[in-house]
């Protein structure tokens, strides 16, 4: 189920979020106090420009890529590979074209979009090189790039940090349907990349500009690449 750097297999990702799926936008909602919403919309006004054909990576409901279109693209494409999930992306909107697919291999032709977002998704993907690799190949050059991603805040907030994602989240996760997966969030929280080595990875992957914001004293960060 994980590999050596405890990563989970893609199959078992998928499975996990097939199942998280009924409960994955009340868990958002209640996890962070409803300010998912606000660093989505915060993450779509970085990055798309009016008229804009713009993918969302890893789409899972769907509310980033409705905040792609709310902030004036012109046609958004959400691709993710787990069913469920699309299956309440759908029921959301019509006017987004909602892919069934991977990102290590997206299937886009070059340099067919002008922006891409991706919301808490890259945390979970295998291999994280390869696929910022083909966000870059789908993007035309000067295309921009924003991933929205838990952090590990320092400082003050760190232990309240620990307490909410190890104790009050894999609570609350046991007490909502399909909910028992979340126990797996804290652990890849941790293992995941800090800011700046996340920043580092993008510009490696090709693209330049890197900067990156943190929101709520550093729970989240939204780090903002252009195409080379
Ligand atoms: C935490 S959810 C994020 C959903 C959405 N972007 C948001 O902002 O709420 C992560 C999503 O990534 C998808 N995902 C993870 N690895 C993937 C991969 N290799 N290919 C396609 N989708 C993937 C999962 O199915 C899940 O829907």
């Amino acid at each position: 189920m994980s590999v050596a750097n405890g990563t989970l297999e893609p199959e078992a990702v998928r499975t996990m979020f097939d199942r998280i799926a009924p409960a994955y936008d009340r868990m958002n909602r209640l996890m962070t106090a409803g300010l998912d919403r606000r660093w989505r919309e915060r993450t779509a006004q970085r990055v798309v420009r009016p008229g804009d054909r713009v993918l969302d990576a890893a789409c899972g409901t769907g509310e980033l890529a409705l905040a792609d279109l709310l902030a004036g693209a012109g046609q958004v494409v959400g691709i993710d590979f787990s069913e469920p999930m699309l299956e309440r992306a759908r029921q959301k909107s019509g006017a987004i074209e909602w892919v069934r697919g991977d990102l290590s291999r997206l299937p886009f032709p070059d340099a067919g979009f002008q922006a891409a977002t991706v919301g808490f998704g890259l945390r979970n993907v295998l291999d994280l090189d390869g696929t910022l690799r083909e966000l870059r190949r789908v993007l035309e050059p000067g295309g921009r790039l924003g991933v929205l991603e838990l952090s590990r805040p320092r400082g003050l907030l760190a232990p309240f940090y620990r307490l909410w994602f190890d104790l009050i989240v894999p609570l609350a996760g046991k007490l909502l349907p399909g909910g028992s997966a979340y126990t797996y969030l804290p652990a890849s929280v941790r293992r995941f990349q800090t800011s700046e080595e996340l920043a580092g990875r993008i510009a490696r992957a090709g693209f330049e500009q890197i900067g990156y914001r943190l929101f709520a004293g550093g729970i989240v960060a939204l780090h903002t690449g252009v195409a080379r």
